[in-house]
């Protein structure tokens, strides 16, 4: 596959190489021999590169550093206070109270709207923002509203869930998260921006950077799948692709770290329910992704559904405000989530809207999204002396800021005349296919009839193509697909037409996704027999079986699906499997009897074309797993930086019966996080690290700010197969002996490299003392005396180790 050629995308580039952010210099992981061609990708992800492949800032570690980069044109630059504070004190405390009210104007994404006398609100000056309208015509009419009939004239905010695209629709994040390639994340986000905004939308609620490891969970398809460091890495590379290289740009949009936070521990994963979290796992697991988002800075934060610990995240002074607000310096928007304010009720911490309101307001959430309790109660709370009017202050401070650092004062409208031209430029779609081929994951690659892997076919004349996704556009887009139409997709099917000719492609459906008839299996058969092989597409319903509120109790193919799949396998015609879902699926009867897999996820717009050229070899799959794929439901929640327990399953001299294990099903996945195939093959050598001891003093002065390197740890990686390919090479360590347990293993970099056939390259990473450190039973950060295994390996279960001791 080809590293990204900057000529082809100019616009694309501008943001990320004009950052001037000032991030700091984490390390970063280096590769001896340089060919020409990688030279243009060092270019290119420069910026990007230590939060990439260094050490990690680990979230806790971020305590030591509590003042976030002062970034010019961000939320956090100094020169919009003067400004905000001229506003404020002109404003009446209705005004003041108006700002913090927020509505949805169109379709619905939650149940109910709050109310819908929006316009005489908006010339009242009760409303602060509107959500959920598209189109620069609407949005301009609104915002007319605001600007001219309100006393103050202060714009209005316009959202919007642009979550992986606006019109030209990226993989579903899940998938653009195992691409591995925070550059190419934060290239989709910019496009989606531009296109965005040039719709009136200038507020994207994304990234959504909650940690997911339970595949139950519908939301699991929306981020980045179960580890904080890859986590964090996409985080800011959403962040600075929405909001580029300065708010006010007319192309940026601001963005909202959500759901803020733990929302993703949801038990059972069954969305919104209850999470209960240990502060070292919030802050080692959950917080970071957050952190790195307000590191980047990212302009609002939204709180989640959940409770946490028995407080709703909605209501949780320690949370928001003693660690986002204190310990990370905060500065932007806290929004609540869809009526999550009047949800305190049914959660049992307020029983009526103004004790919800006073709760969720004094809890630190700014902003309320549709339950209206902020306008109904809170100037009363004020004045009835149990809200002070300086908090009120402060969170309109949250809200003007933002306006005034999107540059809304002096450009409140849209220009009409450019929307439509803004949309599906030709590059953006380029873009989408290349982020559709880096995301599909290569499962299973095994001999086809002639004694070589399956894929990439080759001497294939006639494909049938069966399953209820082979010709299917709306799946394509997933579950949150912003303005996509199913117009703008190319089916694998009509990409497969394209390549082979129509005479070479039979088609059948065989069943749809969750129901279907006799007839369609005994099509789907016949057309099968016709063809010297199949594709066939399997999976969930985008919309209707991933996302928000779409959890699921069995984690197989939903519907006949799997009684098709064995159909065709008995059929004795070679069979690719394409697995489109939001979540991994159980399917072990397909792994142990198809030769080939690939899942797919939803790869948006450009699915058909990006998978054409991945079965067909022209693009050689490099995704790797961002979740841990499960044998069977109920080995959820499932992720690899688990903790070792007292009585592991995997020694060699464990007991039989007493070990922490099931009865019926092995502790492994069917594949481990960080695992994906290739058409080539890459050897490891061993892993180098560049001392055997380190002293915790030293290390723990190094926590102080200090930025020189811990330790420098290399492997060798060599390119064993035919062809060029690029392979995630990811760094793993372990700790032994500190106060507080620690993962069995826990990623602490990756770097993506491109090797051509036999060729070898030394990867190199630069670990920084806040990648040893831990938050320990002290409740602090802090590097302990421990035993340290490190690995440099292709996935979470393989890699030689290297030793090392820390020592106090
Ligand atoms: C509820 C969802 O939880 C959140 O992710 C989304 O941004 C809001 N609705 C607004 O649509």
């Amino acid at each position: 596959m080809e590293v990204p050629d900057p000529g082809t995308v100019p616009s694309l580039f501008s943001a990320s190489r004009q950052d001037t952010s000032g991030r700091p210099a984490y390390g970063s992981s280096s590769i001896v021999k340089v060919p020409r061609r990688f030279l243009s990708f060092l270019l290119l992800t420069c910026a990007v590169l230590p939060l990439v492949s260094s050490g990690a800032r680990s979230p806790a570690v971020a305590l030591q550093d509590p003042s976030p980069k002062i970034i010019r044109g961000s939320i956090a630059d100094p020169s919009l206070d003067s400004k905000v504070e001229t506003l404020l004190r002109k404003m009446t405390l209705d005004e003041k109270v108006g700002q913090l009210v927020q509505y949805s104007a169109g379709q619905p994404t939650g149940p109910g709207t709050g109310r819908t006398d929006y316009k005489d609100m908006i010339g009242k000056g009760q409303i602060g923002a509107l959500f959920n309208i598209t189109g620069a015509r609407e949005v301009n009419a609104y915002q007319r509203i605001a600007v001219e009939q309100s006393r103050l004239h202060v714009p209005l905010l316009f959202g919007l869930d642009v979550i992986h695209g606006f019109r030209t629709e990226f993989p579903i994040p899940l998938g653009l998260a195992s691409t591995w390639d925070p550059v190419l994340v934060e290239k989709a986000a910019r496009v989606a921006a531009q296109e965005a905004s040039a719709s009136g939308v200038r507020w994207t609620f994304s990234p959504m950077v909650d940690i997911a490891r339970d595949a139950r969970w519908g939301r699991m398809a929306e981020g980045a799948g179960e580890d904080p460091f890859l986590g964090s890495a996409m985080a800011a590379a959403y962040v600075r692709g929405y909001q580029g290289s300065r708010l006010d740009a007319l192309d940026s949009i601001a963005a909202c770290a959500k759901h803020y936070v733990g929302y993703g521990a949801a038990e059972g994963g069954r969305d919104y329910n209850t999470t209960e979290i240990s502060e070292p796992t919030l802050r080692q697991i959950y917080l970071p992704p957050f952190h790195s988002a307000v590191n980047a800075g990212s302009a609002s934060i939204m709180s989640a559904f959940n409770s946490l610990n028995g407080i709703p995240a909605t209501a949780n002074p320690f949370t928001v405000k003693q660690i986002l607000r204190k310990e990370w310096g905060f500065q932007g928007i806290v929004d609540s989530d869809w009526t999550s304010v009047a949800e305190l009720i049914p959660h049992g911490i307020a029983n009526d809207g103004a004790t919800a309101a006073r709760k969720a307001f004094l809890g630190g959430v700014d902003m309320d999204m549709v339950s209206s309790l902020y306008h109904d109660h809170l100037a009363n709370l004020v004045q009835g002396g149990q809200v002070p009017e300086a908090a009120v202050d402060e969170a309109v401070r949250h809200v003007l800021r933002m306006k005034f650092a999107l540059g809304l004062f002096e450009h409140p409208y849209t220009d009409e005349t450019k929307e439509a031209a803004a949309m599906l430029h030709p590059e953006y779609l380029q873009l989408a296919r290349d982020a559709a081929e880096r995301s599909f994951v290569l499962l299973k690659n095994s001999a086809g009839p002639d004694g070589v892997p399956l894929l990439p076919l080759s001497g294939v004349r006639k494909v049938a193509v069966i399953g209820p996704l082979a010709n299917d556009s709306a799946n394509m887009l997933g579950s949150w697909a912003g303005l996509g139409r199913r117009e703008d997709v190319t089916s694998l099917h009509t990409g497969l037409v394209s390549h082979l000719g129509k005479e070479n492609v039979l088609h059948a459906k065989g069943t749809g996704i969750s129901e279907g008839s006799d007839q369609e299996m005994a099509d789907a058969l016949v057309t099968a027999q016709k063809a010297d092989l199949v594709i066939l597409t399997l999976g969930e319903n985008a919309s209707e079986m991933t996302g928000e509120a779409a959890s699921r109790s069995k984690l197989g193919l939903p519907g006949r699906q799997q009684e098709l799949l064995e159909k065709i396998v008995a059929t004795g015609k070679p069979v690719v499997l394409v697995l489109f879902s939001g979540r991994p699926l159980t399917v072990p009867w397909a792994f142990e009897h198809v030769p080939a897999v690939l899942a797919a996820w939803f790869p948006g717009v450009q699915a058909g074309p990006a998978l054409v050229r991945t079965l067909f070899g022209e693009s050689n799959p490099s995704g790797k797993l961002v979740v841990s794929w499960p044998r069977s439901v109920g080995q959820e929640p499932l992720y690899y930086n688990t903790l070792n327990t007292g009585r592991p399953a995997n020694l060699p001299d464990s007991d039989p019966k007493f070990v922490s294990r099931y009865l019926d099903e092995p502790n492994s996945p069917q594949f481990p996080f960080g695992y994906g195939l290739s058409y080539t093959s890459f050897r490891y050598g061993p892993t180098e690290i560049s001392g055997k001891q380190l002293k915790a003093s030293t290390l723990n002065a190094g926590l102080q700010g200090g930025k020189e390197a811990a330790l420098t740890v290399t492997a060798s990686v060599t390119n064993t197969g035919q062809r060029s390919g690029e392979e995630i090479v990811q760094l793993y360590i372990r700790l032994r002996g500190t106060s507080v347990a620690q993962p069995v293993r826990a990623l602490k970099g990756f770097e993506r490299i491109t090797l051509a056939p036999g060729e070898t390259k030394n990867v190199s990473f630069t670990l920084a003392p806040d990648a040893l450190a831990i938050w320990s039973d002290q409740n602090r950060v802090a590097t302990e005396a421990a035993h340290v295994t490190i690995w440099v390996s292709p996935d979470s279960a393989q890699g030689s180790p290297a030793e090392l001791e820390i020592v106090p």
